[in-house]
């Protein structure tokens, strides 16, 4: 376990001095942290920049000044305890693109590079059930799934135990490129799920077998009338299975005492 840390953190730290970039994921209005490894800034170096998609300049650092914040960025940026790492505040999807760090010495070298995508949060979602037409042994359920652009059927079909999703877990990309996706759980209630890399909302179905009135169970309140029935049913079938053992049981053993009381004789 200590072993695997320190492999992952070996990987970790070593990165950004390869210029790898880095992916970040960030919900509109907030903020984010552009890091870099104080380390690896080289001695005797002339200046520091970040810059933004290759041409906007946010900050730059000469040695044994303070850092500098540039143009539009002034109010945007708050310096860390860190030199050289930002946080940039309130981001907009204006600002999705790729940050580097830069520093120019000897030869120019990239620090760190982080690109970052803006993303609102995805738009409420609601799960309908569109149509169910059940036989007495199966039961198919019709369900859509709807956001404000985008909207994902999808059909069940449940015997007396299990349900079953007509070509499996359904899902689809959205307009702005978020997933909505609809599914079951193992305790029957179906789900839709709209999400992206920041947010999630969902929606849920009652148990199915609310709708699908095949099965007995807990969550099925509405279709008692079925349930009662079952149970009745099975109940004196029950009964009269006993009563017959016990018939039986009985008159063997009144068999046997007569013998016995002939055999007095
Ligand atoms: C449910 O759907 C399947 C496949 O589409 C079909 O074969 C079956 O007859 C349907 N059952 C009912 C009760 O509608
Ligand atoms: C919805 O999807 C997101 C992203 O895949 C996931 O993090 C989240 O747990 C899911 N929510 C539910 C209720 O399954
Ligand atoms: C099904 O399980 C989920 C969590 O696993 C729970 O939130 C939901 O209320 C359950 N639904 C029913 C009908 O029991």
């Amino acid at each position: 376990m200590f072993v695997f840390v320190m492999v992952a953190l070996l990987i970790c730290t070593e990165a950004p001095g390869s210029s790898a970039v880095t992916p970040v994921f960030v919900q509109t209005g907030q903020d984010v942290f552009l890091d870099v490894n104080e380390a690896d800034v080289p001695e005797g170096f002339f200046y520091f920049l970040w810059r933004f998609n290759g041409k906007n300049y946010l900050l730059s650092v000469s040695p044994n000044s303070k850092p500098n914040i540039l143009g539009d960025y002034t109010g945007r940026i708050e310096l860390s305890e860190k030199k050289y790492s930002v946080t940039l505040k309130n981001l907009q999807n204006t600002d999705s693109g790729v940050y580097t760090a830069q520093v120019t010495a000897n030869v120019d070298k990239t620090l760190a590079e982080y690109k970052v995508t803006v993303q609102d949060p995805v738009s409420p979602v609601g799960l309908t059930v569109d149509s169910v037409s059940p036989s007495s042994d199966s039961c198919n359920l019709t369900v859509t799934c709807s956001s404000v652009d985008s909207h994902i059927s999808s059909t069940f079909t449940c015997d007396d135990t299990t349900c079953s999703q007509e070509g499996g877990e359904r899902s689809e990309v959205t307009k702005s490129g978020a997933s909505l996706q609809v599914y079951h759980l193992s305790n029957a209630s179906i789900i839709c799920n709209h999400s992206n890399q920041v947010s999630w909302t969902q929606d849920m179905t009652k148990n199915i077998w609310v709708f699908c009135p095949l099965r007995c169970v807990a969550g099925a309140e509405s279709h008692t009338s079925v349930c009662v029935v079952k149970t009745v049913v099975f109940s004196v079938g029950l009964v009269i299975m006993v009563s017959a053992v016990i018939t039986v049981h009985l008159m063997e053993k009144i068999k046997k005492k007569n013998k016995a009381k002939k055999n007095e004789q």
